[in-house]
């Protein structure tokens, strides 16, 4: 198999940082992201990988990010866009001023893979986007309220930014499809990491118990997607612009089914972040 150049973000904990230990363990180049940097130069120390640190919730640093990462790799065969989260059940608007869960896990890495483009599409990469069931659980993307001012619980911010995640996802095959990039979104499963764990967090109760806890799927198991997808042939091993759970094509929420709207939120998200 011929060796990737792989950027992980949320490499530093959790689905990211096994996922990194795997394809590292198969011989790709990983470049780590992480927001914590003694957590993330733990992870790139063990690996002996290159690693950047950004946080999200600042779009000053991702755009630091992508500008090291062009600096750095003439060629990027993948990006994994991982990093994310669940937030409290209070809102929090960023100091770019979204809100938190949707800068965080859909709107930070739809202006890293815009800053990116033209060096993924010259390396006929795969962008990989971790979405979660969530999408349909909670989802439901309402173009006038991206930053949930009129409505907030922390799971259908959350669901919403997955639901958006697969809609960019879409969106990429259907408008850079015929120029060789290719996009996956999956849900990695319901996976024991430090996911919803803080206190406060909306699925404490779930993540944060150490009796529920017992019967979460493994960092291992929740990585498997990723490893498979990244490692895959795009449009031979898997297609396209599809929703992925454990390797196999899934049903999203109906709404990443609409066309119009998948290309309204990316004209909308274009706009807010001033991008040409
Ligand atoms: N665990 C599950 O059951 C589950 C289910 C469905 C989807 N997911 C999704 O899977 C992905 C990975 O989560 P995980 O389960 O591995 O959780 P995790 O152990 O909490 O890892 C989350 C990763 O995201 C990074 N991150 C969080 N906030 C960030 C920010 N503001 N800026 C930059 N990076 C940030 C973290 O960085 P630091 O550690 O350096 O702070 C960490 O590397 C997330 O997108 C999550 O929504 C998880």
């Amino acid at each position: 198999m011929p060796r990737k150049t792989i950027v992980i973000t949320g490499a530093s904990d959790g689905i990211g940082a096994f996922a990194a230990h795997r394809l590292h363990e198969h011989g790709h180049r990983v470049v780590l992201v992480g927001r914590n940097p003694e957590k993330t130069r733990a992870v790139a120390t063990a690996l002996r990988a290159e690693f950047h640190v950004a946080d999200f919730s600042e779009l000053e640093q991702v755009r630091a990010l992508a500008a090291s990462l062009l600096e750095n790799h003439p060629r990027i065969d993948v990006l994994a866009n991982n990093a994310g989260g669940i937030f409290t059940p209070v809102r929090e608007t960023t100091g770019d001023g979204f809100e938190m869960t949707f800068q965080v896990n859909y709107l930070a890495p739809f202006l890293l893979s815009h800053l990116l483009i033209d060096r993924l599409i010259d390396s006929r990469a795969s962008i990989i986007n971790t979405s979660s069931v969530a999408n349909r659980l909670y989802g439901h993307v309402d173009l006038d309220n991206l930053n949930s001012e009129r409505s907030y619980s922390a799971n259908l911010a959350y669901g919403n930014a997955k639901l958006e995640q697969i809609m960019f996802t879409r969106e990429l095959q259907k408008r850079l499809g015929s120029q060789g990039l290719a996009a996956a979104a999956f849900h990695p499963g319901i996976v024991r990491t430090n996911f919803s764990k803080s206190p406060g967090a909306s699925m404490e109760s779930i993540y944060g118990s150490k009796i529920f806890s017992k019967f979460l799927s493994s960092p291992a198991k929740g990585a498997d997607t990723m490893v498979w997808l990244a490692e895959g042939k795009a449009n031979i091993d898997w297609p396209s612009g599809e929703f992925f759970n454990r390797r196999k094509i899934s049903r999203p929420n109906q709404q990443a089914n609409d066309p119009l709207l998948s290309a309204a939120l990316w004209e909308e998200s274009k706009s807010l972040l001033s991008l040409a």
